[in-house]
């Protein structure tokens, strides 16, 4: 069965309540398209906003991070039971900016995978590599290792269900997107890992998004390939253009 595209807005830390709604406002006629699932991934704050001002459209709200514990003394986080209260169905779990800023670790990110698929949602989780990864050649020795540990102790029927998110790091924000070659090339060894650690049923399910500097220009080439199942849009997605990027075709 042929995977079905799914395209994601990252806002970060972008958008107060009251431009959110604006901005929902905006996009929601011009993301109408149900041929794929598009998700916007939203400040924690934002979410509830963003629920009703989406409310009869075919977008779909997600978070950009949760933590791993139930409850508790936990000051600042924000729990996966507070995310499907309010419909949530999609977390970014792992997004370079968490790792290289809020020390997050594989580790967490797989305490955080499990968390996600106890409580029904579903995980778009991230990996790539830096600038100087991919000049020392080792770009999929390290991507490997991310997502081996993410999906430690998660099953097939699982991992079935979950997203990826290949964004290199040096393409994040930069407006460097990856060439349509390098990308595909990635997303197919993603791909192979999770058949190594799975099987081929398993890595035909997966969805593996492109993220880094995704725009109107790059969004069709990219999303035709075989291996890339959408994207996670960062800047482009506060734009027009994410319209642009739901209806590449
Ligand atoms: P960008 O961000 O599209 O602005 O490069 C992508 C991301 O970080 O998810």
């Amino acid at each position: 069965m042929a995977r079905k595209k799914i395209i994601a807005g990252n806002w970060k830390m972008n958008m107060t309540p009251s431009e959110a709604v604006e901005l929902v406002n905006t996009l929601k006629p011009l993301v109408a398209n149900d041929e794929v699932d598009v998700v916007f991934c939203v400040p924690a704050i934002d979410i509830i906003p963003v629920m009703e001002a989406a409310k009869g459209s075919n977008i779909q709200v997600g978070a950009e991070n949760m933590y791993f514990e139930e409850k508790g003394a936990y000051t600042g986080e924000i729990s996966p039971a507070m995310l499907t209260d309010v419909g949530v169905k999609y977390v970014i779990l792992g997004h370079s900016e968490r790792r290289e800023y809020f020390g997050e670790t594989n580790e967490d990110i797989n305490k955080k995978m499990h968390k996600a698929f106890e409580h029904g949602i579903t995980p778009i989780m991230c990996c790539g590599e830096t600038l100087t990864q991919r000049e020392q050649g080792v770009t999929m020795d390290f991507i490997r290792q991310q997502v081996k540990v993410g999906f430690l102790g998660i099953t097939a029927e699982q991992a079935k269900t979950a997203v990826i998110a290949y964004e290199p790091i040096w393409a994040i924000g930069t407006g460097k997107t990856a060439t349509t070659e390098q990308a595909q090339e990635v997303c197919a060894d993603i791909r192979k890992c999770i058949a190594e650690i799975y099987d081929e049923a398993t890595a035909e399910a997966i969805r593996i998004q492109y993220g880094g500097s995704v725009n109107a220009g790059t969004a069709a080439d990219l999303f035709a390939q075989a291996d890339i199942d959408g994207g996670l849009v960062g800047g482009a997605a506060l734009k027009p253009d994410f319209g642009k990027i739901v209806n590449y075709k």
